[in-house]
């Protein structure tokens, strides 16, 4: 049994507004170093929530038990950071070992390219080398550096997303619906590079994908994910669980 990255054991998080609404529930979840794993489900069954919270942006609501263990350093008992609201230890854990390609994209539209994937790495203080240039070039937006993201092809804009999540060398990238807003050859392709780029490397991926049939091809693990109304059909409620 390989190191276990995350550690998740009955975690809620709840969007309710006037006694109805959404439940994301987490009996349990781990997944070790260097794992491959999809979220897949339908709209709004809760993904990006999961993301979120995996992401250390979003704070639950109810934890037994949320451990972040990053390869290469301590572990992080991520729902005591929560309950004693230590921002801060939780934005370090976050800058130093997480990626996060948003749904969105989340490109800054005011920086150019280079200066969106130079971000992360300059939170983290790391010094400039040939990093930016080098994964541009694998990631084919290398001609893109300094456009500003508007100016970008669709296709392109989630390749630079990818670059500024990548750039900061994180032990765990987060990808939620990287592609969705692509055609499904250019997605497929873009998710082989991805998968190339991080192979070797023990990177973590957790990706949050709609193409069930490209998760299956890729042989990502999925998360067995389950929904349906409760409580008098008031709640809707997800589980996700190994
Ligand atoms: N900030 C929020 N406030 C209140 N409810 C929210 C908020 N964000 C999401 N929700 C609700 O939580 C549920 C889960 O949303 P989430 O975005 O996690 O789903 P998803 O699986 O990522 O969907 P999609 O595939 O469309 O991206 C939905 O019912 C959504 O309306
Ligand atoms: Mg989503």
């Amino acid at each position: 049994m390989g190191d276990i990255v995350y550690s998740l054991k009955n975690v809620v998080k709840h969007r309710i507004i006037e006694n109805a609404g959404f439940r994301l529930c987490i009996p349990s979840i781990e997944i070790q170093a260097g794992e491959n794993i999809a979220l897949v489900g339908h709209s709004g069954c809760g993904k990006s929530t999961l993301m979120d919270m995996l992401a250390l942006i979003l704070r639950p609501d109810v934890t037994d038990q949320f451990e972040i263990s990053p390869v290469g350093d301590k572990s992080h008992k991520v729902d005591k950071l929560w309950q004693r609201n230590k921002l801060d230890s939780l934005a370090q854990v976050r800058r130093h070992h997480i990626g996060y390609v948003l749904q969105s994209g989340g490109l800054l539209p005011y920086l150019t390219v280079r200066e969106n994937i130079e971000l992360p790495r300059k939170l983290r203080k790391l010094a400039d080398d040939d990093s930016i240039i080098s994964i541009s070039r694998v990631l084919g937006i290398h001609r893109q550096l300094d456009k500003l993201p508007g100016l970008l092809s669709a296709g392109e804009r989630q390749r630079a997303a990818f670059a500024r999540a990548l750039s900061h060398r994180p032990s765990i990238l987060l990808a939620d619906e990287p592609t969705a807003a692509l055609d499904p050859i250019s997605a497929r392709k873009i998710m082989a590079v991805v998968m190339e780029l991080i192979k070797g490397l023990k990177i973590t991926l957790i990706t949050a994908s709609h193409d069930w049939a490209h998760v299956y091809r890729m042989e990502l693990r999925t998360l067995d994910q389950k929904a349906g109304p409760v409580e008098g059909g008031r709640i809707y409620q997800s589980t996700f669980r190994d």
